[in-house]
């Protein structure tokens, strides 16, 4: 893929969940219902752009309401509830305005969006759920960020506990 162009001002954090098996999904649902962590995503993306998939969007089956939600797709034309985008460029030239953005998703849209965020932001689950759809691998080019991480799993959730671990680039 072509090198990305981010706007200087531009923040770009993702944010995802992921099983013991750092599975994140089985291309339809999230296999899984912990309410606390939907909450803590839509505390931490509410106000803001949020830049995914054409299936993570089939896999809502809606537009997440309170953010402005953009679609990567080359296969969709239109949706009434969200923008759709051809290209991961195109998605960032229409929020160029954004001074923070959040990809929420799925793999493909995390894998070519990676060397360019600035941040992630993991819920690590207590169990497992293998299911086809892998987390992107973390390299050693992002280290953790302690003042936004939690030091222990919270209080158990529906059908389990999740920790948030919060990374930075090493360099900044
Ligand atoms: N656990 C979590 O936190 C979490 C978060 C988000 C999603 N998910 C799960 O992840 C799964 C979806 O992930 P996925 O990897 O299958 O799909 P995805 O990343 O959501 O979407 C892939 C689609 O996006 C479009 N796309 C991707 N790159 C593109 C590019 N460079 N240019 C144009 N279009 C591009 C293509 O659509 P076209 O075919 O139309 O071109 C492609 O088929 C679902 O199961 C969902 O539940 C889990």
């Amino acid at each position: 893929m072509k090198k990305l162009e981010i706007p200087k001002n531009m923040h770009i954090a993702m944010i995802w969940a992921q099983d013991l098996s750092a599975s994140l999904g089985d291309g339809k649902k999230i296999p899984w219902h912990v309410p606390d962590d939907l909450k803590y995503f839509k505390a931490c993306t509410h106000g803001y752009p949020v830049v995914m998939g054409k299936n993570n969007y089939l896999s809502l089956t809606k537009a997440l309401p309170g953010r402005k939600n953009v679609v990567i797709s080359t296969s969709l034309e239109h949706l009434d509830d969200a923008q759709v985008v051809s290209s991961p460029q195109a998605a960032i030239d229409y929020l160029s305005d954004s001074d923070k953005i959040w990809i929420v998703g799925g793999a493909q849209i995390y894998k070519e969006f990676m060397p360019y965020a600035h941040e992630l932001v993991v819920s690590y689950l207590d169990f497992c759920r293998p299911a086809s759809i892998k987390a992107p691998k973390i390299d050693d080019s992002w280290i953790v960020n302690p003042k936004a991480s939690d030091k222990k799993f919270r209080p158990q959730s529906g059908e389990g506990r999740f920790k948030v671990v919060s990374f930075i680039r090493r360099h900044e």
